[in-house]
């Protein structure tokens, strides 16, 4: 006998969303010109309209927050900025339900991930980094390490206010300023910080948000008065990013794809295997740069542990993202979407053999069940290219060797998970495994102690540790960016 589940939505009640949003400049929200509307993935209701953000107010946004820099915020001392870090901090833990549903309903994802992971992270990044802001001295960077002055920094819709805090909590800790430029999907979140900003009387023009599409984003990185870029997004971007830059002094890290290795040895325990690979690629739609992309299993036991992953796959529960049960909840656009659909057509018309468990997916709004692909071989687009979305890529092997070699296979080197009970084994992969981010029985857990980026197309530098610390500091040695 199985139970269903009642439906357990969570009130939206909590938030109050404008109709109309400007821009967050010098402190203040300033009008917009042109807008465009931002909704909610799950239904398609249009939730408010977004301010698309022009040259002009670019400038204005970098003048505010070059002002900052040189009146107010290089002048205080590392304990005063540490001060508004643990603020912002706090009302981030006082709002955190706030924060969760308005996620949810703007991006997709389901409240069960911005409650238990997202919005915690983004907590916990304020607060890691305010620890640090009066400790420079002594983070092993250099003597006296100097912030560059004003941060343009372009985030994703994956993970909206988390890439926010990933690329604000070290600016200001290391005492830069910035312009931010959020996701044209997913706006909201940032624009909710803005407030949160005001309330903890962070000095005006410190943090400055700019809303728009592309171009804006390109207005920020060709403007002569910010000399670092912070950017998560896309491959493609990444490297316009890299080459609008390449004749200026500007200094980049770029967080960039990535088409994660989940590799399982002969020796694996089975169902914590099973559960980490659900983990692995299902956690936020699949929408995650570092996601466990392409299972790699030993021949032996893929059998065993491609039968129990349909097991468990069919008891994924996809829908109403505000529904405290559900495990997968909507794609987070049309065009998202129609790439996940493109990509799987891509994998049938190549040979590989596609299986999802029967899902009722509603009309309205956009969605994809998750779904595996067996009998892929490395020459397969969809072992190659990242498709961003519930669909799994599975690869086998017979030789440990092969393994590696299958797993680095790729344009890209940003995670990679290993399954095996043998410590020596999980050491000897990871020698050999070319990702920035390798997890032992685990996948998709992040820390803000623990640096994180990749390898060859996925991106420059890091971030988040004290290797995040060094990517907005003049001198600062190790970042590994340009
Ligand atoms: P994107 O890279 O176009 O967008 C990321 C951010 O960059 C957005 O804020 C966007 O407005 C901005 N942007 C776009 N063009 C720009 C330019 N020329 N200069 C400066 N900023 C610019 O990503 P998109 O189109 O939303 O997604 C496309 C694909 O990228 C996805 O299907 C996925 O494969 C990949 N992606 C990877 C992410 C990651 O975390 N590695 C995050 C988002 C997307
Ligand atoms: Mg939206």
């Amino acid at each position: 006998m199985t139970f269903e589940y009642a439906p357990a939505p969570e009130s939206r009640a909590i938030v109050s969303i404008k109709p109309k949003y400007g821009h967050f400049i010098n402190g203040s929200f300033v009008s917009g010109k042109k807008h465009f509307p931002t909704i909610n993935p799950a239904t398609e209701e249009i939730l408010s309209h977004i301010a698309l953000g022009g040259t002009s107010d670019v400038d204005k946004a970098v003048a505010a927050a070059q002002k900052a820099y040189t009146k107010t915020w290089s002048k205080l001392s590392g304990k005063e900025r540490g001060k508004y870090l643990y603020r912002i901090a706090r009302i981030l833990q006082e709002r955190a339900r706030e924060f969760a549903v308005l996620e949810t309903l703007d991006n997709g994802k389901p409240i069960r991930e911005t409650r238990d992971i997202d919005i915690p992270l983004v907590a916990a990044h304020f607060f890691y980094h305010a620890g640090w802001a009066d400790k420079l001295d002594y983070a092993g960077l250099g003597h006296s390490p100097q912030a560059y002055g004003v941060a343009g920094q372009i985030i994703p819709w994956n993970f909206p206010l988390l890439m926010l805090a990933w690329k604000v909590a070290p600016a200001l800790a290391t005492g830069n300023t910035v312009v931010l430029k959020p996701a044209e999907t997913t706006s909201l979140t940032a624009l909710l910080f803005a407030e949160v900003c005001q309330q903890a009387e962070l000095p005006d023009g410190v943090v400055n948000i700019v809303t728009g599409d592309g171009s804006t984003g390109a207005a920020i990185v060709n403007h002569p008065g910010i000399h670092k870029i912070a950017f998560t997004g896309s491959t493609d971007v990444g490297k316009k990013i890299a080459r609008a830059i390449a004749s200026t002094d500007k200094k980049a890290t770029l967080e960039l794809g990535g088409k994660g290795a989940n590799i399982v040895f002969d020796d694996a325990p089975v169902d914590e295997t099973v559960e980490g690979i659900v983990n692995g690629i299902f956690f936020n739609q699949g929408h995650v740069c570092c996601a466990g992309s392409r299972l790699i299993l030993q021949e032996s036991i893929a059998e065993e542990i491609i039968e129990k992953l349909k097991v468990r796959m069919s008891k994924i529960r996809v829908g109403d993202p505000l529904d405290k049960n559900t495990d997968l909840g909507a794609i987070n656009s049309k065009e998202q979407l129609l790439k996940i659909k493109e990509l799987s057509a891509v994998g049938d018309a190549e040979g590989a053999d596609r299986w999802s468990p029967q899902c009722n997916l509603s009309d309205k709004g956009f969605w994809f069940a998750p779904t595996i692909f067996t009998g892929v071989t490395q020459a397969h687009r969809i072992a190659q290219e990242e498709i961003f979305g519930p669909v799994l890529s599975v690869l086998t092997f017979r030789t440990p060797q092969e393994g590696i070699d299958k797993a680095n296979n790729t344009p890209f080197g940003l995670s990679a998970g290993i399954w095996s009970e043998k410590g020596s084994r999980i050491f000897w992969a990871s020698q050999h495994l070319k990702a920035g981010v390798i997890w032992a029985n685990t996948f998709n857990k992040f820390d803000p102690a623990s640096p994180f980026g990749g390898y060859k197309e996925s991106g420059w530098g890091r971030e988040g540790g004290r290797h995040g610390l060094a990517a907005y500091l003049k001198n600062g040695k190790e970042s590994g960016a340009k």
